[in-house]
């Protein structure tokens, strides 16, 4: 069934979705989504169609206890407006954001495209969200309810646009002490290609103080340990990756998210003229998945189980999940496969890798 839904949603793709504005089809597809989720008697029927509950998937990491690995990706729900409803659709976990302390609307629009010939997917969207005081907000009337269906929500947060290189420690502080109480874990993003000079905090020298103010405003205003990870760029050199991990230990995070989106544009198949249409911006999807997979090895090396891993960047199949949980991944995202392949597409990862995991169980016995 879960196969047959998904050739029915890439056949709609084809006809229909490649020709909506990308970022039209985002916003009607996430309301739709948000919408069916808060009709009780169609919750069964999604989780039913969409959650894998195979007991061999259970992972636990970053102190959350999980269904599964899979969790999607920042960028998707940048407001935390539909976590639940991301669940009733198979992910496990949720990255919200990348929020903000001030709101702000983000780029001009278009701002999105797609390069379907590379199952890519090319962003400017620029940070986008409603700021931190809103998201918080939404995030505490969701956390006064015990959840039915329990999701792990991860909250990834920025520089806002119009703040000052020097003042980013404050800025990324800001959010931290409104965001930590209602988060399972934070990332500290310094790896968007689309706020300008953002990637600059990627220098361990620049990173160590942000690092350090987030880490306590969040233990400050949440009073229990809130798991700290920090989002890179695929872009950063070998010895780049290696500066960023050695201050992740020295700082006493507990993570890194590896990797963001790409500016990079080498090896596609699109035609030049389409990708030079896209413009500037940070390319997803199945283009990312080598340069993602050499800096999860590169770190899973140099950290030796000391972080805990969250690898992102291409991932399409459960061939590809369970290449990131080998090389030393404890959770994997994705988002532009989800947009190439709709709704079924989690489900249809994890059962495979669930019964991969049984296939290698027996093969052992
Ligand atoms: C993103 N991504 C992203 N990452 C982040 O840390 N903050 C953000 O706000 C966004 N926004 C965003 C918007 C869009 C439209 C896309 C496609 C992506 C990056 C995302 O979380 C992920 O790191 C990359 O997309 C690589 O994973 P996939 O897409 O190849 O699975």
């Amino acid at each position: 069934m879960a196969g047959g839904s998904g050739a029915a949603y890439r056949a709609l793709y084809r006809s229909v979705l490649t020709r909506i504005d990308p970022e039209v089809a985002h916003h009607w597809a996430f309301t739709g989504m948000r919408t069916a989720s808060r009709v009780p008697p169609v919750v069964p029927l999604l989780r039913r169609a969409f959650v894998e509950t195979d007991p061999r998937l259970r992972t636990r990491a970053l102190g959350m206890d999980l269904a599964g690995p899979l969790g999607l990706a920042a960028g998707f729900d940048k407001d935390g407006a539909g976590v639940e409803a991301l669940a009733h659709f198979g992910f496990s976990f949720v990255e919200v954001g990348t929020v903000t302390a001030l709101p702000q609307p983000g780029n001009p629009k278009p701002r999105l495209h797609r390069l379907v010939e590379d199952r890519a997917v090319v962003n400017r969207m620029g940070f986008n969200n409603s700021g931190a005081e809103a998201v918080a907000r939404r995030l505490r009337r969701l956390r006064a309810v015990p959840p039915r269906h329990p999701v792990g929500i991860g909250v990834n947060i920025g520089k806002s646009k119009v703040v000052a290189e020097e003042d980013a420690p404050a800025d990324y502080a800001a959010s931290a002490r409104l965001l930590a109480p209602y988060a399972d874990y934070l990332v500290v993003n310094v790896s968007s290609p689309n706020t300008p000079g953002l990637r600059n905090l990627q220098a361990v020298e620049k990173l160590r103080p942000v690092l350090a103010a987030t880490r306590a405003a969040a233990e400050e205003t949440s009073h229990r340990h809130v798991p700290l990870l920090v989002k890179i760029a695929p872009d950063l050199s070998d010895e780049d990756v290696d500066a960023v991990a050695d201050l992740a230990l020295e700082q006493g995070l507990d993570g890194v998210v590896a990797t963001n989106t790409t500016i990079g544009r080498e090896g596609l198949r699109s035609d030049p003229a389409a990708v030079a249409a896209a413009g500037a911006g940070g390319l997803s999807g199945a283009p990312l998945r080598e340069r993602s997979v050499q800096v999860l090895r590169r770190l899973a090396t140099r950290t030796t189980d000391r972080l805990t891993l969250v690898s992102v960047g291409g991932v399409e199949t459960a061939a590809d999940v369970r290449e990131r949980l080998e090389a030393g991944a404890s959770l994997v995202q994705a988002y532009t496969a989800f947009i190439y392949e709709g709704p079924g597409w989690a489900r249809r990862v994890l059962s495979e890798l669930a019964a991969s995991r049984s296939r290698r169980e027996t093969d052992r016995v």
